[in-house]
């Protein structure tokens, strides 16, 4: 059986010329589905295929001579390209010189994030790994401070109507269900978040995305795996950070639209196609606060097994 996404449940087709084939086996490799093997020094379809193809192209790119050729599951030899030269890559030095000026900015500049940019940000996080082909990650994009602003007040009236998940009588009542991790959490960063994003945005005030100049939100399918919107950010962070722009990412939106028949209005106010397990915003904008230092940070822990 195929792996279903909600783009094409079917596997893709393999088709090989095998009479081009060297024999070198890279793609049988490379496959692991199982679904190639080499027999008479030609590449063949194998009966050992363990999913189908799922159309990850891996056969088609690491093939010295054209011989396969994988259509479906929005897969096709046209979409390859030739890979930019290795001199172009960034290497660890300047990756990481980007990496440790990067900040998270809340504050911004009146000025719009260009279109250019904005289709940038959305070709490199495209790059990204996002689990099994055809991506299931869904992108909703703001794409100017009006559009972020009428998110963020929707989003507040919307948590207007939930106050009450906030309220002492409720966290009373849920405490002996909850772990003590999520009673902590309710209490201690929950409930001061609905304050300050209903309470604040009635006094004009929007902590939610800050009235950022560009907003995307990342979500998946009920398909996809959790980590996959997430990596996408990540890189649509990165990308927006190479072009200049003040990035920060939002996690407190996603969990709260989820669950409910007003979750599903939300959602569908704002074309949000799906649920998701998991879903991040990330805004975007020329910053307006310059740091003059970086601070090192560290994981929780690092265990090296030896
Ligand atoms: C998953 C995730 C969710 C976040 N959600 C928010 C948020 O809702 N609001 C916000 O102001 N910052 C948010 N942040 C930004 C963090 O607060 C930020 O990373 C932290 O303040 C450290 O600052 P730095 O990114 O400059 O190192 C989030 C970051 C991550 C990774």
């Amino acid at each position: 059986m195929p792996v279903p996404t909600t783009r094409d449940k079917n596997p893709a087709s393999i088709l090989i010329e095998a009479d081009k084939c060297s024999g070198c086996g890279l793609c049988v490799n490379v496959c692991k589905d199982f679904g190639l093997e080499i027999v008479n020094n030609k590449v063949h379809q194998s009966d050992k295929a363990l999913f189908g193809c799922i159309a990850c192209g891996h056969c088609m790119m690491v093939c010295p001579t054209d011989v396969i050729a994988i259509e479906g599951r929005t897969l096709s030899p046209v979409l390859m390209f030739e890979l930019p030269e290795k001199s172009q890559a960034a290497d660890y030095e300047s990756l990481l010189a980007m990496f440790k000026r990067r900040r998270s900015i809340r504050e911004f500049k009146n000025k719009a994030v260009e279109k250019e940019k904005i289709e940038k940000i959305l070709e490199a996080a495209q790059t990204a790994p996002m689990g099994i082909p055809p991506s299931d990650v869904h992108v909703l994009v703001l794409e100017n401070k009006k559009q972020v602003r009428l998110f963020a007040e929707d989003f507040s009236n919307y948590l207007k109507g939930l106050r009450w998940m906030s309220s002492r009588w409720f966290l009373a009542l849920i405490r002996p269900f909850l772990k003590k991790e999520n009673n902590e959490m309710m209490h201690d960063f929950v409930k001061p978040l609905f304050d300050v994003y209903v309470d604040d945005m009635d006094k004009g005030n929007n902590w939610i995305n800050y009235d950022a100049p560009l907003a995307m939100y990342f979500y998946g399918s009920p398909y996809a795996d959790p980590a996959d919107p997430i990596i996408a950010a990540t890189y649509a962070m990165l990308a927006g950070e190479s072009l200049g722009l003040g990035t920060c990412m939002l996690g407190a939106v996603h969990p709260f639209i989820q669950n409910g028949k007003k979750a599903s209005a939300f959602r569908e106010r704002w074309g949000i196609k799906y649920p998701s397990r998991e879903g991040l915003v990330v805004i975007f904008g020329y910053p307006a606060v310059h740091y003059q230092k970086g601070v090192k940070r560290t994981f929780a822990h690092i265990h090296r097994v030896s």
